[in-house]
């Protein structure tokens, strides 16, 4: 099954004016942001073709907020640590920071300019759209939709009133993946290992 994820990263300069040397700092926590996005594609030795990752950098409102949209299918360049991953994603924002329109800045990577409310709006709607928060019910009980699951999250920062305002009347269920408040980049891990497991492939042959 298809899996898609919408990160909202909430303090990351959307112009991408930041050091790689102080990504938790003055990156906004883009070292998280990174880590994420690495998590979600990397396998060991492979990429994840079935997973779609788009970052929401709300840190700026429009025309400044940005979205970029990693596709595994087509996705080049990207490397397992957290360095290069926040490297690749802080040159297309700074790439894009004058530009008022979409840009392919790396293969499968695309950035634009959007409206973050717009963005989360559209994410919801989708069939198969579910909130991952601490409080939801059991991810092992939730009956996903056959072709692709969408998943919402957030960064360290608790989601903005806005948001939280847009994610409850949205109506989506919530998921939980287990008790604790997990980093995103586990979130992520614990999702994909949910999901992997349902898939027909990693069925166990039944006995001889
Ligand atoms: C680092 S957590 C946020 C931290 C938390 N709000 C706090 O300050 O204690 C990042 C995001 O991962 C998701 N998340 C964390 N733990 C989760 C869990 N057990 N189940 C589902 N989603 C989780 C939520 O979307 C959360 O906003």
């Amino acid at each position: 099954m298809r899996r898609a994820f919408l990160l909202l990263a909430h303090r990351v300069p959307p112009r991408g004016e930041f050091s790689l040397n102080d990504l938790a700092g003055l990156g906004g926590r883009m070292d998280e942001v990174a880590r994420f996005v690495s998590t979600a594609f990397t396998l060991s030795n492979d990429l994840r073709r079935d997973t779609e990752v788009t970052v929401l950098f709300s840190a700026e409102p429009p025309p400044r907020a940005r979205r970029i949209d990693l596709a595994g299918d087509r996705l080049r360049y990207l490397n397992p640590d957290e360095r290069s991953t926040a490297a690749l994603l802080k040159n297309a924002l700074a790439r894009t920071a004058d530009l008022p329109r979409e840009l392919e800045s790396s293969p499968g990577l695309r950035v634009a300019p959007c409206d973050p409310a717009g963005v989360l709006r559209e994410f919801l709607q989708r069939p198969g759209a579910a909130w991952l928060t601490e409080s939801g019910g059991p991810l092992a009980a939730w009956e996903a939709p056959p072709e692709r699951a969408t998943f919402v999250l957030s960064d360290p920062f608790e989601p903005t009133p806005a948001e939280q305002a847009l994610l409850e009347a949205s109506g989506v269920p919530r998921l939980s993946v287990g008790p604790r408040s997990l980093r995103a980049s586990q979130v992520a891990d614990a999702v994909h290992r949910e999901l992997d497991l349902r898939a027909p492939s990693a069925r166990a042959p039944p006995d001889a």
